[in-house]
């Protein structure tokens, strides 16, 4: 996720101080650099976030029109060079972009035989260059501009909401979306294009939202909308009532609600561009150098803490049930601190949303100074563990602002998926297992969406048991994990006592706290161990316990017993807990935001733990 934000005006406003002030609303979107461009001032980038940008943006740099940027880096480092926006070889042509060009690397080698110089690793900058050889051909046409953009976008794949801006017609903006947001606005004498409507919001109401396979053209008094095959779009301006924080939150209350529901959003942009699944093969470019290597290893030690910890346990049962390799899994603040037996053959593996929690990074070197191997899943690309790993895998998830780690934990169990049948693959997995487990994969953002549907049920349950004070989580094999992480979600946001517990362990001791007031969440799909939890439930039932559980579609069985079910879509065993997670999430964060706390930033937490 990155945010884009650009201007047109002949108001009298400035466009060098319309767009610092957009980006500021649309922080949340990225805050790895940032960078501004206008036709009269040029380009200003850095590292860092908005407020790094004001610093090195002089008084005097002003416009009438103009685009910025505020980027999460996905390729490349986020340095001021792969900062937006990009640019031709000329200077010409300016784009600023959210999403990815996935045959950016054809492209490049296209463009550089063409004698197209490139200065970034983004793949963003292909685009520029991309309409620079356009408007080479179509220059003497009318429109040519517009004719080279969209001839360009149409030989473009991937994901993308842009804003495009060429100095011979300094007025005028394209924006196209394909996947990533884009809204206009529609002002007096003035035209915006965003990421979403905040940055718009202070000069106008008035917004049209693009569709996929749109694109647009703005001059100060004009906005016209076509698809890319060449039809027009007619589409009335809508007036919208959102403040500008409700904007950036695309209308929820809060980015917790919001980065769930993104949950499937995130499986595609996790799974994107890393699937063949004709072959049942994961490709893994960030693996691609120690591939070899990877063929040889004996034992993985995973090494993660809170949410990512979790991931990691379920994560332990993929690799070892479809890879074959042995796998352990340690929070990071323990594993520091251990000496733990290690060799060359030994993969340290840290799994970290935010890339920067200090016992997962300590892990990682010490795993280093032992000699093993280490890799990271990671969502902050350019972050310290990012960069102190030999290799990983990025997330993709966009930047998680909750405090409590959700789309994170969900991409962490899919970018664990992919390592499973990479590293399976190399050790005897049948190419049939890996094209069931592709086919399932690529079907989960559908099964997602379909759960987010059934929202307002768990809604009513979070407010049916609001006055619980303990909540109980069962779960087994890969659902045991899954049953800590929902418990964790509880607690961290509502400040109740809740605690995750094997469906196994619950007649070992915590079956003695069961009565009428103490309801259990017990995760129950249709799997190998169902009959298993299902016996548990009814021990719980047993001594009054209430109990929620979490089914697939069609058991008809468990709400006999069950006082609550929450359905989840069927699928395969291993990749059961990126779906059942979902209602345990919305779950805790019904239940917390009905206690009126502060669900995005409970109290005594931080979002990264840099500090022992
Ligand atoms: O950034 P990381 O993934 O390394 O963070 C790890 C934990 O601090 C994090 O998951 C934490 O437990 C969350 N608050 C859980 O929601």
């Amino acid at each position: 996720m990155c945010g884009i934000f650009a201007y047109t005006g002949k108001s009298g406003k400035d466009a060098g101080k319309v767009l610092l002030q957009g980006l500021v609303s649309l922080e949340y979107r990225g805050y790895d650099s940032a960078g501004i461009f206008t036709p009269e001032s040029g380009s200003i980038k850095t590292p860092g976030a908005v407020a790094e940008l004001k610093k090195k943006v002089p008084k005097k740099f002003n416009g009438k029109s103009g685009i910025a940027h505020l980027r999460w880096a996905t390729h490349g480092e986020p340095t001021k060079v792969n900062a937006h926006p990009h640019s031709d070889c000329q200077g010409e042509i300016w784009i600023v972009h959210n999403g990815i060009i996935e045959n950016f690397k054809e492209l490049k080698d296209k463009l550089t035989k063409a004698g197209h110089t490139f200065v970034s690793e983004s793949d963003t900058e292909v685009f520029a260059h991309l309409v620079e050889e356009k408007l080479k051909k179509a220059k003497s046409a009318k429109g040519g501009f517009e004719k080279a953009a969209v001839a360009a976008l149409k030989e473009i794949r991937g994901t993308y909401g842009m804003a495009i801006q060429y100095k011979g017609e300094p007025e005028k903006l394209i924006a196209a979306r394909m996947g990533s947001p884009i809204v206009l606005g529609v002002g007096k004498h003035e035209r915006f294009i965003a990421s979403d409507a905040s940055p718009i919001l202070p000069h106008t109401k008035k917004v049209i939202f693009l569709e996929d396979g749109e694109v647009a053209v703005i001059t100060p008094d004009t906005h016209t909308v076509y698809k890319l095959e060449g039809s027009r779009v007619s589409r009335k301006p809508e007036e919208i009532e959102w403040t500008a924080q409700q904007a950036q939150k695309g209308g929820y209350e809060h980015f917790m609600l919001k980065e769930i529901m993104e949950g499937a959003e995130v499986i595609e942009n996790t799974l994107r561009g890393r699937l063949i699944p004709e072959k049942g093969l994961a490709k893994l470019g960030g693996l691609e150098g120690v591939a070899k290597q990877l063929a040889k290893i004996d034992r993985i030690i995973i090494v993660a803490c809170g949410t990512a910890y979790y991931a990691g346990l379920v994560g332990e049962y993929m690799l070892e049930e479809h890879a074959g390799i042995p796998v352990e899994v340690e929070l990071g603040s323990e594993f520091r601190y251990r000496k733990p037996v290690i060799n060359e053959k030994t993969v340290v593996l840290a799994i970290s949303q935010s890339g920067e929690t200090l016992d997962t990074l300590e892990a990682v070197r010490e795993g280093k100074r032992r000699g093993a191997l280490t890799l990271g899943i990671v969502n902050t690309v350019g972050s310290t563990i990012a960069r102190e790993t030999d290799a990983g895998v990025y997330n993709h998830a966009g930047p998680e602002i909750g405090v409590a780690s959700t789309k994170a934990f969900v991409s962490q169990l899919v970018a664990l998926t992919l390592l499973t049948v990479f590293l399976g693959r190399q050790r005897g997995m049948q190419p049939s297992e890996g094209k069931k487990i592709a086919r399932e994969l690529k079907a989960l953002p559908a099964k997602a969406q379909k759960i987010f549907k059934g929202k307002g049920a768990i809604e009513k349950l979070a407010r049916k048991y609001s006055e619980a004070r303990d909540f109980l989580f069962i779960g087994r094999k890969y659902n045991y994990p899954v049953a800590f992480e929902g418990a964790l979600k509880l607690k961290e946001i509502s400040y109740i006592h809740a605690e995750g517990c094997g469906a196994g362990e619950m007649k070992h001791g915590p079956l003695a706290m069961i009565d009428e007031k103490f309801p259990t969440m017990a995760l129950a799909p249709s799997d190998s161990v169902y009959e298993k939890v299902f016996s548990a439930i009814q021990q719980i039932k047993a001594r009054k316990g209430p109990v929620v559980a979490i089914a697939t579609e069609g058991n008809k069985e468990i709400g006999k017993v069950a006082d609550d079910v929450l359905y989840v879509p069927e699928t395969l065993e291993m990749l059961m807990p990126i779906l059942s997670v979902i209602p345990l999430q919305l779950f805790a964060y019904y239940f917390a935001r009905n206690k009126g706390y502060n669900v995005d930033r409970p109290r005594n937490l931080a979002k990264s733990v840099t500090v022992e």
